[in-house]
């Protein structure tokens, strides 16, 4: 199929695009760069062994967009492209609506003017924001408590209503609970801008000496051993799920919300010690304040994820540190990291190469 991939250059975006290109999808990746780097690409193309197809463009911008659609017809799109801090969200309310409501209605008028039909949407467990009992299932109460998680359910309060008007048109929500880890090439993984908010991509910090010690935000919640618990999820099962979404709305032709995760949640001091041993270096910690918003334990029942799309989450604790461990060592400073891209340098194809294959 051709699909466009909207946030492809993202960290979940380019994990996807591996696993997509290696299923013979053809793909054109198209990204506005607010928090990736054009780096991804050429990576990505050493990963997939062959030019990734791309075009920057601004999902707020209706001009990116007539450019974008303006080829032959894509067979379905996959959205990640939105922007996903939650303190920031708090802060700048406004510009998260705009670039992730306004972005996604713009997105849903030029598939519908373009007469594409399938829809892959990276939703999230924030929709859930604090539930009432765990394991969670996708008819949990919706009840999101902070901006950016209000945008993820208004904009799957919008997909689904235009299901709703177009029975021809279908979506795939696919409710992600906490993507950790790394391409196991090395060559591509998680960069946050600054410092980190999320558990994962901090620890790793830590372990490569770019910060001195973790925070470790609550010992006393009611759980195994006081520190939050979350459903840990490797990215690259994350990103198998997409390609199995895009198979089933082709085969059969209606919509699906699911949870994506293990089902098995995992404590903050569990982390670091798979972290430690993965990475054979310590990871100094102090126990500190519960972090505002925070809740005790989220994880998933994934178990309509395995009925519906024949998915489940391979990939263990240990695997995801080895993987997020890999990628930061040999990217102590993200994709600013150059001396792997030095390496090899490459090209990156033109929307112009793109139609020429797309339509050929
Ligand atoms: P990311 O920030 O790494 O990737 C998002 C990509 O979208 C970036 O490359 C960014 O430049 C691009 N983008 C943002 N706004 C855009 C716009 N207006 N036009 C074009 N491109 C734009 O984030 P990620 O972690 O890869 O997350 C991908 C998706 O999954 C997001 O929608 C996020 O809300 C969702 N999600 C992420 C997590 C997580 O923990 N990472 C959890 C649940 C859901
Ligand atoms: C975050 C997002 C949420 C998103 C989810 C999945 C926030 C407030 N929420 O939540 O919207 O859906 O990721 O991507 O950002 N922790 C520490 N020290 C740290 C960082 C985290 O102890 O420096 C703890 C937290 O208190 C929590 C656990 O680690 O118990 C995981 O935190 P985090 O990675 O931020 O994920 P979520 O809290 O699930």
């Amino acid at each position: 199929m051709r699909i466009l991939v909207c946030g492809g250059a993202g960290y979940i975006g380019s994990h996807a695009c591996t696993v997509l290109a290696g299923r013979g999808h053809d793909l054109l990746v198209a990204d506005n760069f607010a928090n990736s780097s054009p780096r991804v690409l050429e990576r990505l193309r050493r990963i997939i062994g062959a030019p990734v197809f791309f075009q920057q463009a601004d999902l707020r911008v209706r001009a990116d967009l007539d450019a974008l659609f303006d080829g032959p017809r894509f067979d379905a799109v996959v959205h990640f492209a939105a922007l996903k801090a939650v303190g920031d969200s708090c802060r700048r309310p406004l510009d998260y609506f705009d670039n992730n409501i306004a972005g996604t209605i713009h997105l849903l008028q030029a598939m519908q003017a373009a007469g594409v039909k399938r829809l892959v949407f990276s939703s999230s467990a924030t929709v859930y924001g604090d539930p009432d009992s765990v394991p969670v299932r996708e008819d949990a109460a919706l009840r999101t408590t902070n901006p950016y998680g209000r945008t993820k359910l208004v904009m799957e309060q919008l997909i689904g209503d235009l299901c709703e008007s177009d029975p021809s048109f279908h979506a795939a929500n696919l409710r992600y609970f906490n993507p950790v880890g790394a391409h196991p090439s090395g060559l591509i993984g998680e960069d946050p801008g600054g410092v980190p908010d999320n558990l994962m991509p901090y620890v790793s910090q830590v372990a490569v000496g770019r910060r001195e010690r973790l925070q470790v935000f609550g010992g006393d919640w009611p759980t195994v051993d006081g520190t939050g618990v979350r459903d840990y999820l490797h990215v690259m099962d994350l990103a198998r799920a997409h390609a199995d979404a895009i198979d089933y709305l082709a085969r059969e032709d209606r919509s699906l919300t699911v949870n994506l995760g293990t089902g098995r949640g995992v404590s903050v001091l569990e982390l670091v010690r798979a972290f430690a041993k993965a990475s054979g270096r310590e990871i100094p910690y102090e126990i500190v304040g519960r972090r505002a918003g925070d809740v005790a334990q989220v994880y998933a029942d994934p178990s309509l994820a395995q009925r519906l799309l024949g998915w489940r989450a391979e990939l263990d604790v240990e695997a995801m540190c080895r993987d997020a461990w890999r990628w930061q060592s040999m990217n102590p400073d993200g994709y600013g990291s150059a001396a792997v891209d030095e390496a090899a340098a490459g090209e990156v194809a033109s929307q112009h190469e793109w139609d020429a294959l797309a339509a050929g």
